[in-house]
């Protein structure tokens, strides 16, 4: 009895998404087989079989306090997380010898149970050796069980939108030419991302969502940058074990097993491995698709090799502004970007303060020759009035770009854009720290009687290149226009 009525009542729903599904709004993007997008709750799915799956697992599915979910916008380092969060539960088989590897026969995507790829109406499958659960689905719309009640652990790993829109670029061109299709061309691909139209996007909202979520419950849920975990990854794989209550014990650490997991799970190691050389996953399935796809560089900053200097402008304009007053900060590769200048060319002066990027860079530093920035400054882009393109930003001259200094611990950087009250904040903040002469307000101890807020404060970028970085030894204060990033 009961269960003709568990099914009447699995018709009628189906009924009702079958209906809800037909209503919504589809468009081209970028995705899978140059198919529709399908937009359902304010982002684009690839399809509506994907629409239908996702609402049942609203519907039917119900989180459980032990399962842990590995979150992830497409082409941001699934394959990588899944790869890493996988090998750390199951790590009692990690003992360094071939056959212990369990990426050695299948990849990482089909170790972990997808949430939304789960099939539609049936209970969900869980692995009771496994509690990692994968989803593209952004937080807004994860079944509640998940979001809020119970108690589960969400980890979700974001990147630099140029890169992952790279990647998915990429991966999206090569999947079009395995089925002999014509691959979206770059500048339309570029188009649809920004505009949000791709799968899962759009992008930035997605971020938000688990970055947001992330901000309310910070131990439920980790949120964490590709670039970060490839700048050092095994401090990121002991955050994650610890994070999702796997944490590595003393004997585990002596005997190296972070390293272990760290290099099994490298991309070298996985991209080489055999099944992700000739394997497939999802075969005999419409989604089939070879596994070497998710592999093409794994690196950061590649996006400089495909996007003009415009391009990555316009793509940062969008980052700031859909991250404005989030204190998320996602654009990460022009930083990296003098650090591999830096790398590249050692002896080049471009030099962003040690103590806010780059703690090791001293000895680089000063090897320094001035033919190096000529030859750096002198590929920039130029336009008239604006002058030279910089690393996403116009500057006026070329000498602004050529900047050289070794930021202290005791410095204060007052930065702002011009024309927003540089002026007003340097003449308050200088009042601070100089307020022993100011603070009796008498005229003579008015320091701006005698000088504009302006010359109370060295300006980083107006400093004499190729010298060293003058400082007044009674104020720490260093003023600058330029962008965070650079
Ligand atoms: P690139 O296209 O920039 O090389 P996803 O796994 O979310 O689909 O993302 C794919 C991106 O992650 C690709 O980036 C891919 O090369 C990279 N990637 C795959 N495995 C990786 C690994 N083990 N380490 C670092 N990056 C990896």
């Amino acid at each position: 009895m009961e269960s003709t009525m568990d099914s009447k009542r699995s018709q009628s729903s189906r009924g009702e998404e079958e209906e809800l599904i037909s209503t919504l709004h589809k468009r081209q993007g970028l995705n899978s087989f140059n198919l529709n997008l399908v937009k359902y709750q304010g982002f684009w799915y690839a399809d509506m079989s994907l629409v239908a799956t996702t609402i049942s697992a609203q519907r039917h599915f119900q989180a459980q306090r032990s399962d842990i979910f590995v979150c992830t916008a497409p082409k941001t380092g699934t394959t990588w997380l899944k790869a890493l969060a996988f090998a750390i539960v199951s790590r009692t088989a990690v003992d360094g010898d071939s056959t212990a590897d369990p990426f050695v026969s299948k990849s990482p995507h089909e170790c972990l149970p997808a949430l939304e790829y789960a099939e539609t109406f049936a209970p969900f499958h869980r692995d009771p050796r496994n509690p990692l659960i994968a989803t593209h689905v952004p937080f807004s719309s994860l079944p509640k069980s998940a979001s809020d009640s119970s108690g589960c652990k969400i980890v979700y790993i974001c990147r630099d939108p140029k890169d992952t829109f790279v990647s998915m670029y990429h991966f999206f061109a090569k999947l079009a030419a395995s089925r002999n299709m014509e691959p979206v061309p770059l500048n339309k691909a570029f188009e649809f991302f920004c505009e949000g139209a791709s799968s899962f996007g759009p992008y930035w909202d997605h971020v938000l969502g688990y970055w947001k979520a992330s901000l309310y419950q910070p131990d439920r849920i980790l949120f964490l940058k590709y670039e970060d975990m490839k700048e050092n990854t095994a401090f990121h794989v002991r955050k994650l074990a610890e994070f999702i209550g796997y944490g590595f014990t003393l004997e585990e650490e002596g005997n190296r097993v972070v390293e272990k997991i760290v290099r099994m799970c490298s991309f070298d190691h996985l991209s080489n491995l055999e099944v992700n050389k000739n394997g497939k996953i999802a075969e005999n399935t419409p989604w089939e698709m070879e596994n070497k796809l998710y592999f093409r560089k794994g690196t950061v900053n590649d996006w400089e090799n495909h996007l003009t200097p415009e391009m990555a402008a316009h793509m940062d304009l969008i980052t700031e502004k859909k991250l404005s007053g989030s204190g998320l900060n996602l654009i990460y590769a022009c930083v990296v970007d003098v650090q591999v200048r830096i790398k590249l060319c050692p002896s080049t002066k471009l030099i962003v303060p040690d103590s806010i990027c780059f703690p090791s860079m001293e000895s680089k530093r000063n090897q320094s020759a001035h033919g190096d920035e000529k030859e750096v400054t002198s590929t920039l882009p130029r336009r008239a009035g604006l002058n030279l393109f910089y690393q996403g930003f116009w500057y006026s001259d070329v000498s602004l770009v050529a900047t050289t200094i070794s930021a202290q611990r005791s410095d204060i950087f007052l930065c702002s854009f011009p024309k927003t009250s540089t002026t007003w904040l340097k003449a308050l903040a200088f009042s601070i720290v100089s307020r022993t002469t100011v603070i009796d307000c008498d005229s003579t101890a008015d320091p701006f009687a005698s000088m504009s807020p302006h010359e109370c404060l060295p300006a980083l970028e107006y400093s004499e290149t190729f010298t060293p970085f003058d400082r007044d030894p009674r104020s720490p204060l260093i003023a600058t226009h330029i962008p965070f990033s650079s």
